[in-house]
């Protein structure tokens, strides 16, 4: 059975003191993200796909006691036997889980009893990171390593369903007061001509990414464009004044029924009163910005905006070799601006970019060994991949290689769109 799972990276964070460090700095950054927060806001769960911030934290702890404590402390007595079945996400090989669909009655651990939970496991994690034995590091700082991949990955989940959770309060409260101002004007767009052929995509290097973004492998691409910036509101906006939501020319046969059933004319988050558009944001309720990107919207809206204008969507791998090419520099949640701004050359954050491409599995893919190897390969299927990372994404948890990957109708993460065209 190994020959068919993918081992271990051995050069991660190579120092105990290194990693320790990063340990605790991405530990206190979910406790930061949740600082704003009444304690009545740690409970919500708007809708099946957000989780309550409350569940977020004890998940996040869960992981590590999960796959890194019970595996190499001898007699580990957990924090609280319920923990186990409360907070296991989707692990089958693990045991039973609450339903996701019901987070929100867990009004029980408290806010506080979560708080405690992260720390018992900070201290054992530390303290296992202090004296495990030479001969168990790369396995120890692999699993350490994912779990604060993963743990950043519920930061930018809890902007996102913070953000739907405020929206579905018809106060709509704000998360942050706004700390600066928006751009005013949109940059020019421009289509850059890009050469096809046969390209590499795909990770190879001996440090950490996800099983999916390997391996390395050769993809065929016809000549390409791309487009300069992301598509802005006042674009958008033009796509709706000329009936976009009413044209089924426009749109594939499954979105087209899907705005229909869900009564979609917009983009999620705008609403519009006594004639003026706004958005909702996590600075509250804002006039529509012409000059921002478009955000919150579904593959299907994507890919209808696309079809409206004469263009496509982007192919994963076209956007890959872009990726390649440019320093990860952008509008990341580094920022402090958690709403996306835009600009041209802009390829990284801001919003994440929807792809025409599949989550599918790359040739040759293994999934991790163990229980961690239902991370990611279980999930590709009927889903799209979006590239780039967000003004909601940690800088240091993105790469070029790096796939996220969501259902076509799904679109409360921050997601906008790139257009392409062929030559
Ligand atoms: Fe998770």
């Amino acid at each position: 059975m190994s020959g068919t799972l993918q081992k271990y990276p051995s050069s991660l964070l190579n120092s105990r003191q290194e990693l320790m460090a990063c340990y605790q700095r991405i530990r206190n950054t979910s406790a930061a993200i949740c600082a704003p927060l009444k304690l009545d806001d740690y409970q919500i769960q708007s809708i099946v796909e957000t989780s309550p911030p409350k569940w977020h934290l004890a998940h996040v702890t869960w992981f590590f006691e999960t796959f890194l404590l019970k595996d190499f402390l001898p007699d580990y007595q957990p924090f609280n036997l319920d923990y186990s079945y409360l907070f296991n996400s989707y692990y089958q090989t693990v045991g039973n889980m609450h339903a996701r669909a019901q987070r929100d009655v867990l009004s029980r651990p408290t806010v506080e009893q979560v708080y405690q939970y992260r720390a018992d496991i900070d201290k054992r994690v530390v303290d296992l990171l202090t004296e495990i034995d030479e001969s168990q590091w790369q396995k120890i700082a692999f699993l350490v390593t994912l779990g604060l991949h993963h743990e950043q990955q519920h930061q930018e989940l809890l902007y996102m369903d913070i953000k739907h959770n405020l929206w579905c309060n018809p106060l709509r409260p704000a998360y942050l007061e706004r700390p600066r101002q928006l751009i005013e004007n949109p940059s020019e767009l421009k289509w850059e001509q890009r050469q096809g052929g046969l390209v590499t995509i795909g990770f190879d290097a001996d440090t950490f990414a996800f099983d999916n973004e390997r391996p390395k492998h050769k993809v065929w691409l016809e000549p390409y464009r791309l487009s300069s910036r992301l598509v802005t509101n006042a674009e958008y906006q033009g796509f709706m004044e000329d009936g976009g939501y009413k044209r089924p020319e426009l749109w594939l046969s499954d979105g087209w029924c899907h705005i229909l059933k869900n009564q979609w004319k917009s983009p999620l988050y705008w609403e519009k009163h006594e004639g003026q558009w706004y958005e909702f944001t996590l600075y509250g309720l804002e006039a529509l910005n012409p000059a921002t990107p478009v955000a919150h919207v579904s593959y299907y809206e994507a890919d209808a905006f696309a079809h409206w204008a004469g263009k496509r969507l982007p192919l994963e791998a076209e956007l890959e070799r872009k990726l390649l090419e440019i320093p990860v520099q952008g509008q990341f949640s580094d920022s402090g601006v958690f709403h996306p701004q835009g600009g041209e050359g802009h390829y990284y954050g801001s919003l994440w970019e929807w792809t025409a491409s599949p989550y599918l599995a790359y040739p040759r893919f293994k999934p991790w060994q163990g229980s961690v190897g239902e991370y990611n390969g279980k999930f590709m299927c009927n889903q799209w991949v979006l590239r780039g990372g967000s003004c909601v994404t940690p800088l240091n948890h993105i790469r070029p290689t790096y796939r996220n990957f969501f259902y076509p109708q799904d679109r409360w993460q921050f997601a906008g769109i790139r257009l392409a065209e062929d030559l």
